[in-house]
C-alpha cells in the first residue's frame, strides 16, 4: 500500500478500507527538531505497545482517539484524520522549556495543570502560540480550541491517575488532535515516552525521551524498564 507520509517516528500508509490508515512505528529517535538522531532497535515495538495501550485505556474511559487496533509488533490501524497543526502540551510540573521560560527549577509543582499550544511547524521551530494567533492563522476555530483543551485536561486526569497508581509522576506530555471526514475532533498521533515526561515518584528517575535528549541513559532499556514497571507487554 502507498506510503502517504513519513515523519520522524512513524510512517503512514493507506489501506483498502476508506478512512482507515496503517501506521508503522519506526526505530528512529530524534530530538531538538531532528538535530540529534539515532536508530534504536526495538523502539518501534515499544512505542507501538505503549501507544496502543494508552489509546485503549482512554477509549475505556470514553475518550475516543484515532486508534482502531494494533495489527503487528510495530503497526496499528487508525481512523484517517487531518492533523490540526498544533502541539497541545499539558503540564503538571514545570520541566523542559517551561522551567527555562519562567525561571523555575525543573520539578516546580504547579497549583493546576496548564496547557501550552505550539505551532506544529518545524521550519519555525514549533513556536508557542496564544488563542488569538491560532484564530488568525485559522489553525482551529475558538470552539474547536475549547473542545481540544477540555479533551486534553480529561486525558491528563486519566493518565495522571493511572501513572500515580504505578508510582510514576506524569510531569508533562504532548498531544495532537485531528479532524475526521465528518469534522469530529479526535485525539491522534501517539502517547508514548517519546511524548511524555515520566519520573519515578520517589527517586525522580526519568523514564522518558529526556534520557536520550540529555544522554542520561540508553533509551531502549529505559522504555523497557517502564513497560515492565507498568506491566505492559
Ligand atoms: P518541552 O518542555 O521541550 O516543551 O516539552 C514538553 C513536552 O512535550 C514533553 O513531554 C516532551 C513533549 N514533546 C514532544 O512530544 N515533541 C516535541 O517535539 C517536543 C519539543 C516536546
Ligand atoms: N520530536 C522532536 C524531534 O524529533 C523534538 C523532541 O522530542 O525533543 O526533534
Amino acid at each position: 500500500m502507498e506510503m502517504l507520509y513519513e515523519g520522524k517516528a512513524k510512517k503512514v500508509y493507506s489501506t483498502d478500507t476508506k478512512n482507515v490508515l496503517r501506521i508503522e512505528y519506526k526505530n528512529s529517535a530524534t530530538a531538538f527538531n531532528g538535530v540529534k538522531k539515532d536508530i534504536i532497535e526495538g523502539k518501534g515495538i515499544l512505542n507501538n505497545l505503549f501507544s496502543s495501550f494508552f489509546f485503549t485505556m482512554l477509549a475505556e474511559k470514553n475518550i475516543q482517539s484515532h486508534f482502531i487496533k494494533k495489527i503487528s509488533d510495530t503497526e496499528q490501524l487508525v481512523t484517517a484524520v487531518t492533523i490540526i497543526p498544533l502541539e497541545v502540551i499539558v503540564r503538571n510540573v514545570a520541566a523542559g522549556t517551561l522551567a527555562k521560560r519562567i525561571g523555575k527549577e525543573e520539578g516546580f509543582i504547579m497549583k493546576k495543570p496548564i496547557i501550552e499550544l505550539c505551532y506544529k511547524n518545524d521550519e519555525l521551530g514549533d513556536p508557542i502560540l496564544n488563542d488569538d494567533h491560532i484564530e488568525i492563522l485559522e489553525l482551529a476555530t475558538p470552539i474547536e480550541l475549547k473542545v481540544i483543551k477540555i479533551k486534553a485536561l480529561q486525558i491528563n486526569d486519566v493518565l495522571k491517575e493511572y501513572f500515580e497508581n504505578h508510582h510514576i509522576d506524569l510531569i508533562d506530555f504532548k498531544l495532537e488532535f485531528g479532524k475526521t471526514a465528518d469534522g469530529i475532533i479526535l485525539l491522534a498521533d501517539e502517547i508514548s515516552p517519546d511524548t511524555c515526561r515520566l519520573w519515578d515518584s520517589t527517586t525522580k528517575q526519568k523514564f522518558d525521551k529526556d534520557v536520550f535528549r540529555r544522554d542520561i541513559a540508553p533509551l531502549r532499556e529505559t522504555y523497557q524498564a517502564l513497560a515492565d514497571k507498568l506491566g505492559i507487554s
